[in-house]
């Protein structure tokens, strides 16, 4: 029986319970008997927007060249991921990832690996005009695409940039190049865009794009997140409601997947709320994420961090990097602590994190 196989039964077998596991694969289970499938990859911590909920005016102390993973030390740790570790799921993000020159090369080597992983990229969408073919020749299979407004106006409040042509177009070549089904992700800001959840999803339903909304998290590097400000998902609800019928899907088909979902209008179209403050999903949580500078973090929020890239570059071997990552994953924490009144946001923000 292969270790993914073994995964999707209802017991863990001896070897995966086991923190020191013989010979062979074993997957990235914790103590809480979760298994990490899904891989996030930050490929750069810069953006050429600047979302009020991520990042200041000025940008960041952006990480220096020589800290940052080439593109051969990433592709090994993904190759390390996919061939020891069980990833069956990659997904690339930034910052902004589309800024990453070697990309497609990276996509091109990961789509050679066996078994080939299920790859996609998070991205704010001003790129993929220009990459979008390329990128799907390379072998990526989806995009999800940052967009939270369809006044160009409130976009450039948002993002401080005049960019929302730019994504509005990338998101039409993602769609023609087939990286389908294409993702739309959207943040409410209150008093921003709070008021357009219900124009956001008649879009998206006409365009044949999957919405999902995300509670802002406080992830923002000037630390401005109050939860009292914050938009719920049932506020999402309460206003999607105003203009359609939703219908829950079964808890069934949300498997590990964050967002909850609901069918439109009676279907096909679904519209995705990801709730990550006020209803999270830690207890399903299948992921596992590496840093631009070949950090790897069991959780959005965690405050730790393991240190793949001092190992790769001290010419450690494949089964050394596999096992450090598996006794990261081992000390992943139950839940993100949001809840909790000590709770402290982790020191990196989102950009740097890999969404
Ligand atoms: N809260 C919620 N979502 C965020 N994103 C970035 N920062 C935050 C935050 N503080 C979103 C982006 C993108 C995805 C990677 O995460 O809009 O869609
Ligand atoms: Fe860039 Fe994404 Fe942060 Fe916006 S949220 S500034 S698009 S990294």
């Amino acid at each position: 029986m292969s270790h993914v196989s073994r995964r999707l039964g209802s017991t863990r077998s001896e070897e995966e319970r086991s923190h020191h596991p013989g010979e062979g694969p074993t997957v990235l289970i914790d103590t809480y008997d979760r298994v990490a499938t899904d891989l996030r990859v930050s490929l750069t911590d810069k953006c050429n927007l600047r979302c009020t909920y991520c990042m200041p005016e000025e940008g960041l102390q952006w990480l220096g060249k020589s800290e940052l993973l080439s593109d051969d030390e990433i592709v090994r740790l993904i190759r390390i991921a996919v061939t020891r570790l069980g990833i069956t799921e990659v997904r690339f993000t930034g910052g902004e990832p589309l800024l990453r020159p070697g990309l497609v090369s990276i996509v091109e080597q990961c789509a050679a690996l066996t078994p080939r992983p299920r790859m996609s990229l998070t991205t704010n969408g001003i790129g993929l005009k220009r990459t979008a073919t390329a990128l799907k020749a390379a072998g990526l299979d989806r995009v999800n695409v940052s967009l939270d407004t369809l006044r160009p106006d409130v976009f450039k409040t948002l993002t401080r940039r005049d960019r929302h042509k730019d994504v509005l177009d990338g998101l039409e070549a993602a769609h023609e190049a087939g990286l389908t089904p294409v993702k739309v992700n959207s943040v409410l800001m209150p008093g921003l865009n709070d008021d357009e959840a219900p124009e956001l999803l008649a879009w998206a339903v006409a365009h044949g794009y999957e919405l999902r909304f995300i509670e802002q998290m406080p992830l923002d590097a000037q630390h401005g997140w109050k939860r009292d400000g914050m938009i719920t998902a049932g506020d999402i609800l309460a206003s999607l409601r105003t203009r359609f019928t939703l219908t829950p899907e079964s808890d069934a088909s949300r498997g590990s997947a964050p967002a909850e979902r609901w069918t439109v209008d009676g279907g096909p179209h679904r519209v995705g709320v990801i709730a990550s403050v006020t209803r999270p999903f830690c207890r399903a949580c299948d992921r596992t994420r590496l840093t631009a500078d070949g950090q790897v973090r069991t959780c959005l929020f965690a405050r730790e961090e393991t240190d793949l890239r001092g190992a790769l570059r001290g010419d450690a071997p494949d089964e050394e990097i596999a096992q450090l990552w598996r006794t990261a994953m081992w000390g992943k924490k139950a839940g993100s602590g949001l809840d909790d009144p000590s709770f402290l946001q982790p020191d990196r923000p989102m950009s740097a994190i890999g969404g």
